[in-house]
């Protein structure tokens, strides 16, 4: 299971303080898993996870075969909850630099339709010349700008190398099962199509084949993260503070009562900086309305404490700092001897790279503690398919538990449909003249 260690927050919290809201988490939890809050239409996420294989990863698996098998690179369009889960994954579990070496056997896997920068587009062009690819399509209503743009443009290039039948047999929808404006394209154009349950958020979707396409076309094992997901549903219905899940959410709600505005969610890997992105729209969008919320954000240790180090350390005393932590990895690298030891480093020799890491951790995390900011750390124990499966389930039910707590309805984002409204305005889009 997940460890949530509290013991760095009691400088800025009491135990009383953390005991009083009891019983709001046992509500707020109740109310999730009961399905009796606001926004309780969109609670499918809770019931994703299986522990066997389903059609539908079935269907997603020999999907995944095929573009292996026939394909240089796979080209992922989506935006927000239609693009970040399945990039968290591959990222956090093949690392940033997941694409090179690789080709048809094992694709390359781009992400497209995410911004509306013309430089992305033409570097994507680049990468994909002379390359055999398939596209997929991830969006619930099909006509988000930036997606819809990137979908016109990659589908013609694959009409064009293709013709119409071979592009069709390279273009999969991942999408609401009955209405939408990609559904209706993939209707009409017979593309084969993967479900977006009409009762998933895009933020709580990456359980779904938004996210497992992408990652079985990365070669990871969608049924171990299904299963991890299910056990994780298991363990993490406890109903005390023994919980994880309510330990995060009681604290993070504790400190926000107490000034603490914004959360620093960290990990000392690389490879978790857009699965930080991932928890970052999870916890934005679920918990940032009526004027209320703890702001997210996400930073890469050892590298941002030589950037926000000294405004964590010394600056204005509104912030709670989350470190994730994970087993370090068998394959160890030794820290060698040098005969000038110019560099003074030798102290070091025969150490292993992650017991500095490990130093490195404490000697932030005591800093921290001292400069006046509580600090969480969650231990996820082994990295592998299962456990990402596990965070995933696990940091969606805190999510709802805490935005429960805090008294917002956590599955609407009013604020993000604002912005396409006026954008569709200013772009001149018809029926959106006087919006
Ligand atoms: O979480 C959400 O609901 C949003 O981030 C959406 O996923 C995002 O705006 C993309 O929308 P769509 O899937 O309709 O293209």
């Amino acid at each position: 299971m997940i460890k949530v260690d509290i013991s760095n927050v009691w400088g800025q919290l009491t135990l009383p303080e953390l005991l009083a809201t009891e019983k709001d988490v046992a509500a707020a939890h109740m109310t999730l898993t009961q399905g009796t809050g606001e926004g309780n239409d969109f609670l499918g996420w809770l019931d994703l996870p299986k522990t066997e294989e389903t059609d539908e990863m079935r269907r997603i698996r020999l999907a995944a075969d095929r573009i292996r098998e026939n394909s240089d690179v796979f080209v992922v369009i989506g935006i927000g909850g239609s693009y970040l889960g399945p990039r968290a994954a591959i990222e956090l579990m093949q690392g940033v630099n997941h694409n090179i070496g690789k080709g048809k056997g094992n694709p390359q896997i781009f992400f497209a339709g995410n911004s509306l920068s013309t430089r992305h587009w033409n570097e994507l062009q680049r990468l994909l010349e002379g390359k055999d690819f398939s596209i997929a399509i991830i969006s619930t209503s099909g006509t988000t700008t930036e997606p819809a743009i990137s979908t016109r443009a990659l589908r013609w290039m694959l009409e064009r190398k293709y013709g119409t039948d071979g592009a069709r047999k390279r273009i999969y929808a991942i999408t609401d099962p009955c209405k939408g404006a990609l559904r209706q394209m993939a209707g009409e154009e017979g593309w084969e199509t993967f479900v977006i349950p009409p009762d998933v958020g895009g933020r709580y979707s990456v359980l779904t084949a938004v996210g497992l396409l992408p990652m079985a076309v990365a070669g990871i094992d969608i049924l171990k993260v299904m299963q991890g997901a299910a056990q994780a549903k298991k363990d993490y219905d406890l109903r005390s503070f023994e919980n994880p899940v309510w330990q995060y959410a009681g604290v993070r709600n504790a400190l926000y009562k107490k000034g603490k505005v914004m959360e620093l969610f960290e990990s000392f890997e690389p490879g978790f900086k857009m699965f930080g992105g991932w928890w970052q729209q999870l916890f934005g969008e679920t918990e940032g309305k009526d004027g209320k919320g703890i702001f997210p954000v996400t930073a890469e240790l050892t590298p941002d404490l030589h950037s926000l180090g000294q405004m964590i350390q010394q600056g204005e005393r509104n912030i709670f700092e989350t470190m994730v932590r994970f087993d370090a990895p068998e394959n160890k690298m030794v820290i060698g001897e040098d005969v000038k030891n110019l560099d003074g480093l030798n102290y070091l020799a025969g150490k292993t790279l992650d017991f500095v890491d490990e130093k490195a951790f404490l000697g932030t995390v005591a800093a921290h503690v001292d400069g006046g900011v509580p600090v969480m750390t969650m231990d996820m124990g082994e990295l592998n398919d299962a456990k990402l499966g596990e965070m995933f389930y696990f940091l969606e039910l805190c999510c709802g538990v805490s935005a429960y707590i805090l008294g917002v309805n956590p599955f609407n984002q009013p604020g993000v449909e604002l912005y396409k409204r006026n954008m569709f305005r200013l772009l001149g889009k018809p029926g959106y003249e006087d919006k």
